[in-house]
């Protein structure tokens, strides 16, 4: 199969339309079988559920080409549970697991043209979603939904690729205790925009956000969860009800634990500590392990003593480990990798 003569070295983080997309709908109490189309576009009611009260959950995901020239994707049935979670604190149907991978399957086959060439730096994103799409006008979930998955070929999430980033302490809240921090909804990305184009008009790349309740608690950024590693080298990443589950987060810890013998703790992390640690990192699947070099609070500066030049020395190896897994050239934990052809 030939590939699309794409700059893969130079593309970003953006939305590439890619051949093929997959769709199911939901109607009358169940899915249909779903199939590949081509139109990239959504013809729907004005007052569809997901337009007017956010109803709406997602899921990204990547594929890779292996050194050998396969292409697989990454645990996607944690992806295929964890929108399970998402689809039913929105009160949504679930889209059964076995049906959410075969429809990623499906869909990066199809667009086999797309996905980037080994050691190019980039790779296939993902996007499996679901929304509720007959009218809806009183506050209640949709009757009907539709569940779609695209592709779209990426690089690195943040500009200048894996260069360490700086971030702020947002004065914003991202997650309500008992609220909808802990699953994929398009609410918590909405409520997180001003956030984050006031971080960026400030100077900053990303935002830290605290919890809520008491804002003593690292919680994760708009799109990542944080790994911290102590200067005696343990691995420390924040325990919360209301972050993300990240998959590439529970990976690492694995990795970190298995492949190279570091000491893992998953708990609470109070910000007071975090000037005390030797490197930090932003881990998901768009973020891969992005290093931060600095945090700001109002004025008051953290500088890991990583610096802002290079990945730290245990970020860089825990980067180097789970890329070469993804890729095919370090052994995966059994189940981990999902050949796709
Ligand atoms: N936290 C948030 C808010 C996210 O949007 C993401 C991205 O999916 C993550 C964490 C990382 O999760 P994962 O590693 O499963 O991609
Ligand atoms: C991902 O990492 O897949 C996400 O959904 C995060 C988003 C900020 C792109």
């Amino acid at each position: 199969m030939e590939k699309k003569n794409l700059d893969w070295e130079n593309i970003g983080f953006g939305y590439i339309q890619t051949d093929k997309r997959y769709v199911s709908n939901f109607k009358d109490g169940k899915w249909d079988d779903g199939a590949l189309i081509d139109d990239p576009n959504i013809v729907m009611n004005e007052c569809a559920g997901v337009l007017q009260y956010a109803q709406t959950v997602f899921e990204g995901m990547k594929a890779y080409t292996t050194e050998d020239g396969h292409i697989v994707t990454f645990r996607p049935d944690l992806n295929a549970s964890r929108m399970v979670d998402s689809a039913k604190r929105l009160e949504m149907p679930v889209f059964p697991e076995e049906r959410f991978i075969d429809a990623v399957v499906q869909t990066v086959k199809a667009n086999a043209a797309y996905v980037p060439p080994y050691g190019s730096g980039a790779t296939l994103y993902i996007r499996p979603y679901m929304f509720g799409i007959n009218p809806v006008i009183g506050v209640k979930p949709a009757d009907e939904y539709q569940f779609r998955v695209f592709t779209t070929p990426v690089g690195p999430y943040f500009k200048g690729g894996v260069k360490p980033i700086t971030i702020c302490v947002s004065d914003f809240d991202r997650a309500a205790p008992h609220g909808t921090g802990h699953i994929k909804a398009g609410l918590n990305y909405a409520m997180s925009l001003h956030a984050i184009v006031t971080a960026h008009a400030n100077g900053f790349d990303e935002n830290m956000y605290l919890d809520s309740a008491t804002r003593t608690k690292v919680e994760e950024t708009g799109g990542a969860n944080f790994l911290f590693v102590t200067k005696d080298n343990k691995i420390v990443t924040p325990h919360s009800s209301t972050i993300l589950p990240s998959i590439t987060r529970r990976s690492l810890m694995y990795v970190a634990e298995h492949y190279l013998g570091l000491e893992v703790e998953e708990r609470e992390v109070y910000f007071d500590e975090v000037k005390d640690f030797a490197e930090c990192g932003l881990c998901g699947t768009a973020a891969v392990i992005s290093p931060v070099g600095k945090v700001v609070n109002h004025g008051g500066e953290i500088c890991f003593p990583s610096g802002m030049e290079k990945m730290g020395p245990t970020i860089q190896k825990l980067y180097d480990t789970l890329t070469g897994i993804q890729m095919g050239h370090i052994e995966a934990p059994e189940g981990w990798l999902r050949v796709i052809e």
